[in-house]
């Protein structure tokens, strides 16, 4: 269970989004509601087509606000809303925008109140195209899309895959959560890490014993991800360097893929010389068979003996780097300790040199390894001691961002 839904870089952002009728605008009603539950404030403008597909009710019932369409534009409050809606709005994004929509606002014309409000508006500007994949190829499609993007607005997808009339090809809308990745991305540029390289590790790592079987851990990657996202809600640079996990990567990180300890330490050690803050949330194995086979090992040779060899300790390594180099500006470990919490936390910040560890109780079930919640205790190197609740990973990640930024500025 995700204990909180809100995000605070949309708490209280205004919206504005417009829905164009393609069969796609039944996943703007979730988008929508995503938003919303994330605490922006979320003004939705359908379109003629669109309210073929989706009524205003489904959108007013979702946002709690009030729908515009078109019959809007002749009521009497129509002088206002017609530069009135996008006016101190945050962001606008047309998702689904059809291939009409697109050349309509290429072009600059005016002719509806979604049009209206786009050519008036000031702010940040996203649209997300849904269409056959004949009408995204078509050269004016294409022309427009090209016009769009050189006035500065971003253009989400369309990904890949089978559309409606059972085509397979470019033209397919792309999923409402990693919409929300892009609309954190742009509203969170030039936020308070703006010029920051943030490195984030997460998942477990794989060692291989032989061409199938590997050792590996209960790292669900969750924490480390959560980190890498809050990091990118405030304007950071992320490079996140995961073990094999089954989450999607949040939109805007640079993603390196690691399977074992060796090839995470390489990514490592190749990151930090660009970067500012590590947070080193990975559970890397510390251990891995000494000579893994190419083929699977067969049941009938019997049982086999398994010799293990210890890994680098990649922070051991990072601190030596950041002695000489200094550069990661900040180190942030993570321990996982089934007794003597903070006695051992601490020995590892000690031994490690960090400017901070986050700490948690693995032997929890509620907490920790593989499920959304996390409780963790923040210890610095000035002693300071923090223990939070029972909180989401994602508010974790939020409180540790917080805790970094204001390392950061203790360093300057
Ligand atoms: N870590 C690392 N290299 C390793 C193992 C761990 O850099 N080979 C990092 C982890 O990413 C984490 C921190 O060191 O940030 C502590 O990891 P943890 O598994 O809690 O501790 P270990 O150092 O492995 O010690 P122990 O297993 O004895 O508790």
């Amino acid at each position: 269970m995700n204990l909180q839904l809100s995000v605070p870089l949309l708490v209280g952002r205004r919206i504005v989004l417009g829905v164009t009728g393609s069969i796609a605008a039944y996943k703007a009603a979730d988008l929508a509601s995503k938003l919303t539950q994330a605490g922006a404030q979320v003004d939705v403008v359908l379109s003629e087509a669109a309210q073929k597909f989706i009524s205003a009710l489904t959108f007013r019932s979702l946002t709690g606000r009030a729908v515009y369409t078109d019959s809007d534009l002749w009521s009497a409050e129509a002088h206002l809303l017609h530069v009135g809606l996008a006016q101190d709005a945050d962001l606008l994004v047309i998702a689904p925008a059809t291939a009409n929509t697109l050349a309509k606002i290429a072009h600059g014309q005016a002719d509806s109140l979604l049009t209206i409000t786009v050519i008036a508006a000031d702010c940040l500007m996203l649209v997300a195209p849904a269409m056959d994949a004949h009408m995204y190829e078509n050269r004016a499609t294409q022309a427009n899309i090209e016009t769009l993007q050189k006035r500065g607005i971003t253009v989400i997808g369309p990904a890949e895959g089978r559309m409606a009339s059972g085509l397979m090809g470019l033209g397919r809308f792309v999923e409402p959560q990693e919409i929300i990745g892009h609309i954190r991305l742009a509203l969170g540029k030039g936020g308070p890490l703006a010029g920051t390289r943030v490195v984030v590790t997460a998942g477990g790592t794989q060692e291989p014993i032989d061409a199938v079987r590997t050792i590996t851990n209960r790292s669900s990657g969750k924490q480390g991800y959560a980190i890498a996202q809050a990091a990118l809600d405030r304007g950071a640079a992320v490079t996140l360097i995961s073990a094999p996990t089954h989450l999607d990567p949040p939109v805007g990180a640079d993603l390196l893929a690691v399977k074992t300890a060796k090839e995470l330490q390489s990514a490592v050690l190749a990151a930090i010389p660009e970067a500012d803050v590590l947070l080193m949330a990975a559970a890397v194995a510390d251990f891995r068979p000494g000579q893994a086979k190419f083929e699977k090992i067969k049941r009938r040779k019997g049982v086999p003996k398994i010799n293990l060899e210890p890994t680098e300790d990649i922070l051991g390594l990072v601190t030596e780097a950041q002695q000489k180099e200094g550069l990661p500006r900040l180190i942030v470990g993570f321990a996982a300790e089934s007794e003597n919490l903070i006695a051992n936390a601490r020995q590892k910040l000690e031994e490690k040199g960090l400017a901070l560890v986050v700490a948690n109780d693995i032997s929890s079930e509620i907490a920790g390894f593989e499920v959304d919640n996390n409780q963790v205790t923040l210890i610095d190197s000035e002693g300071g001691v923090q223990e939070l609740p029972l909180m989401s990973k994602v508010e974790v990640a939020e409180v540790i961002i917080q805790r970094v930024l204001q390392l950061l500025e203790s360093l300057e």
